[in-house]
């Protein structure tokens, strides 16, 4: 393995506030950021968030609120940068495609494009759903509508675009996916991409001649037109790695997280222009699966939308990460209820992590427990569960230590114990938690440093309750 290790979130559209669904990704690719940095050291690690903020829908809605579109952005987007820092998402850049370090490098990636001949002028006629600002088939409307976006209309354009010769990549791209040099997971996403492909592909519309609010076409010197926010926005994980010399060393990226949404994005569109452009691959695109709120997409009109922040205030920084990223087995979709959280809430941070530690560490007090102060790693199983995107498998193995600790004390009744006997026990408990400490940095980083300080020993005190009881009505 490479000692480096590069990975990447989508660039959200900066044209509302982050809510649960784009946390998830966040939070998940963090949680493998903590883990790379673990086995690699700090500064092997590079991962990057941030914004996607050309396009009509950016312009459409700082329009709508009587703003210039910088200005609206200019509001808008420290609210992402605050709520993953809520969030605890440690990460190292945060991009925002409005940057002008990110338009040079993407105006020069295309130029390359151009200039090795992979670009031709034509004209797309056909729809367009600026809710997702991308170009859609008639095949793929339903009832005259994006399927995505059924309370908005398709707008029907005829423009003189510029054309990138997808087509020509396509059997190329289908080789390296099939081999797995470019490896797409899970399995059925790569097949529903390979089939797609095997379907046909047709060359790409890369420019927008109806938008303003975008980069200009580099070679265009009637500067009619913009580049289509995709292909740009694509290429904010590049730009990243040009930002300071340091960073250069992490292309190409080790692993694209993204939802299965935009997964045609980042495999047959990004691998064309990078093959164009004569510049490295990926190693890895995972897609994961989308949640539904009480049986509900998670949409600002349906009003179901909740924020990072009311999750946190609720349920505390760890409390918020474990409900976000236990929700669902990762790569799957899942229906998420309400009252689930509430009711995972108590019965595994309150009643398990917390009471164990607490339980523990006062019977420990008591007896002047003394333990060596030796530093556990992090249990291998966990690590490769969790480097195989099975989170949902890594705290299982988690919080079955959890329950077996449980179990100790009970059958061993070990509030009865006396002497030595008891402070056995009392050793071997303390042993379990520093690993469970220690396995959950990545996932909880706060609740995991506490516990690790609390019980690193010699001696073992009383703390702070990790997790407060919901109050009732909240
Ligand atoms: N701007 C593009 C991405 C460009 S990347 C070069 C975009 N932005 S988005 O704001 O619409 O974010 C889409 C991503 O948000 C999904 O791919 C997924 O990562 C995440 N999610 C949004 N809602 C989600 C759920 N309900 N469930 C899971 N993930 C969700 O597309």
């Amino acid at each position: 393995m490479d000692n480096k290790f590069y990975i990447t979130t989508p660039v959200y559209y900066a044209n509302s506030q982050p809510h649960i669904g784009t946390s998830y990704t966040t939070l998940a690719a963090d949680i493998i950021a903590r883990y790379y940095r673990i086995e690699l050291g700090e500064d092997n690690v590079l991962l990057q968030v941030g914004t996607d903020e050309h396009g009509q829908k950016i312009a459409e809605t700082a329009k709508s609120q009587n703003k210039e579109p910088k200005e609206f952005l200019d509001e808008l987007v420290p609210s992402f940068k605050k709520a993953w820092k809520m969030l605890n998402i440690d990460f190292d850049v945060f991009v925002r495609t409005t940057d002008p370090r990110h338009i040079k490098t993407a105006s020069d990636l295309l130029q390359k494009v151009y200039d090795n001949g992979y670009i031709y002028k034509g004209v797309y006629e056909g729809f367009y759903c600026v809710g997702c600002e991308k170009y859609i088939t008639k095949k793929e409307l339903v009832a005259d509508k994006c399927p995505s976006h059924p309370n908005k209309k398709v707008s029907y354009q005829k423009e003189d675009n510029y054309f990138l010769k997808l087509s020509e990549f396509a059997p190329k791209i289908l080789g390296l996916i099939e081999s797995g040099e470019v490896n797409i997971s899970p399995k059925h996403r790569k097949k529903e991409i390979v089939n797609r492909i095997k379907e046909g592909v047709e060359d790409l519309s890369i420019s927008r001649e109806s938008v303003d609010w975008g980069i200009p076409i580099p070679w265009d010197m009637e500067k009619k037109s913009t580049l289509w926010v995709w292909v740009e926005a694509l290429i904010n994980y590049y730009s990243v790695t040009k930002f300071d010399a340091d960073k250069n060393r992490f292309w190409p990226a080790d692993l694209h997280l993204v939802g299965k949404d935009i997964l045609w994005f980042h495999t047959v569109i990004w691998l064309s222009l990078l093959l164009a452009a004569d510049l490295d691959l990926p190693k890895q695109v995972f897609a994961h699966g989308f949640f539904t709120i009480d049986g509900q997409k998670i949409s600002k009109s349906l009003g179901n939308v909740i924020t990072p922040k009311e999750f946190i205030d609720k349920y505390g920084v760890d409390g918020a990460r474990y409900l976000i990223i236990s929700a669902a087995p990762f790569g799957d979709d899942r229906d998420i209820k309400r009252e689930d959280f509430d009711k995972k809430y108590t019965s595994d941070l309150v009643n398990g992590l917390g009471n164990l530690t607490a339980r523990v560490a006062s019977m420990a007090e008591k007896v002047n427990l003394e333990v060596d102060s030796k530093r556990n790693e992090m249990t291998k199983e966990v690590g490769v569960k969790l480097k195989s995107f099975e989170f949902n498998n890594a705290l299982n193995l988690i919080w079955d230590r959890i329950r077996k600790a449980d179990k100790l004390i009970n059958e061993k009744e070990v509030w009865k114990l006396e002497g030595e006997e008891k402070k056995d026990v009392l050793v071997k408990l303390v042993g379990e938690i520093r690993q469970i400490g220690v396995d959950l940095k990545p996932f909880l980083p706060e609740s995991a440093e506490k516990i690790i300080k609390q019980f690193a020993g010699p001696k073992i005190v009383r703390g702070e309750n990790l997790f407060e009881r919901l109050k009732p009505g909240v």
